[in-house]
């Protein structure tokens, strides 16, 4: 691996994976939707001159993708991590549920990282690597699910796991591989202080997988440990 582009690299997950990916000499381009001089990532920047790149991007904004693809112009990229994700306002059941909300959910947390993968498909066809990442969750798994709510996050994705099986089947004939991905239940500001796993096991398991991952694993959904997960 290379280089790597990282969303929602500011904090929780999406951090740990640009501290690691750093630590090992990957060229990290990590993105943020608030840029701050004085943040981690800058921090980073600093300690890994001329190989940690910080950008903006906000997955609300229809113009963010294009404006990537300028801030990159032919860089090869080889493992595009769409990571940035929320999980609405409300936390959605069943005589609560909120249509514009669960809307707003679908297009940051699924149609961004479509958009995303549509605009930089050129950089990864480039790279030896070859490699989309979506972070999903088992919140989207139809045949793992057991026990109901949270109809806005589980619907933002399955609708990404979709994305991650269609975007497989469209671009395996470039050799491309997309995954979706299950991070455990980890120990972020999204996940609360009594998850299962801390960021750094969770990272360190993903990266695994992905530092093996080619077109056997593609349109697949898998657990950090490198296990299946049903779709
Ligand atoms: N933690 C878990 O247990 C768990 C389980 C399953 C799946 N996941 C998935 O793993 C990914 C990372 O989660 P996490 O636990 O690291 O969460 P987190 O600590 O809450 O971090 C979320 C990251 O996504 C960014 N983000 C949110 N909305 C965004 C937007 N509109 N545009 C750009 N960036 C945005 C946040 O940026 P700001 O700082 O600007 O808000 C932050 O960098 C998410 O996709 C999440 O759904 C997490």
């Amino acid at each position: 691996m290379k280089t790597v582009l990282i969303t929602g690299a500011n904090r929780g997950i999406g951090l740990g994976h640009a501290r690691r990916f750093a630590e090992r000499g990957v060229a990290v381009f990590a993105t943020a939707r608030r840029i701050d001089a004085d943040d981690e990532l800058h921090r980073l920047a600093h300690a890994h001159p001329g190989r940690f790149t910080v950008l903006h991007y906000d997955a609300a904004d229809p113009e963010a993708p294009a404006q990537l693809k300028a801030a990159l112009g032919d860089t090869p990229v080889d493992l595009l991590l769409a990571n940035a994700g929320a999980t609405g306002e409300s936390g959605q059941a069943l005589g609560n549920i909120h249509v514009d909300g669960v809307l707003d959910l679908i297009r940051t947390n699924a149609l961004a990282p479509l958009k995303l993968v549509e605009a930089l498909v050129y950089n990864i066809t480039l790279s030896e690597r070859k490699l989309v990442a979506l972070q999903s969750s088992r919140m989207g798994s139809i045949g793992g699910n057991t026990t109901g709510g949270s109809y806005e996050y589980r619907l933002s994705k399955v609708a990404v796991n979709m994305i991650a099986r269609n975007l497989a089947n469209d671009l395996a004939p470039r050799g491309v591989t997309v995954v979706a991905l299950h991070p455990g239940w980890v120990r972020t500001r999204m996940g609360g202080q009594g998850a299962n796993i801390d960021v750094e096991t969770s990272v360190a398991g993903q990266q695994q997988l992905l530092d093996t991952a080619g077109p056997a694993h593609n349109g697949r959904f898998f657990n950090y440990d490198g296990t299946e997960l049903p779709w």
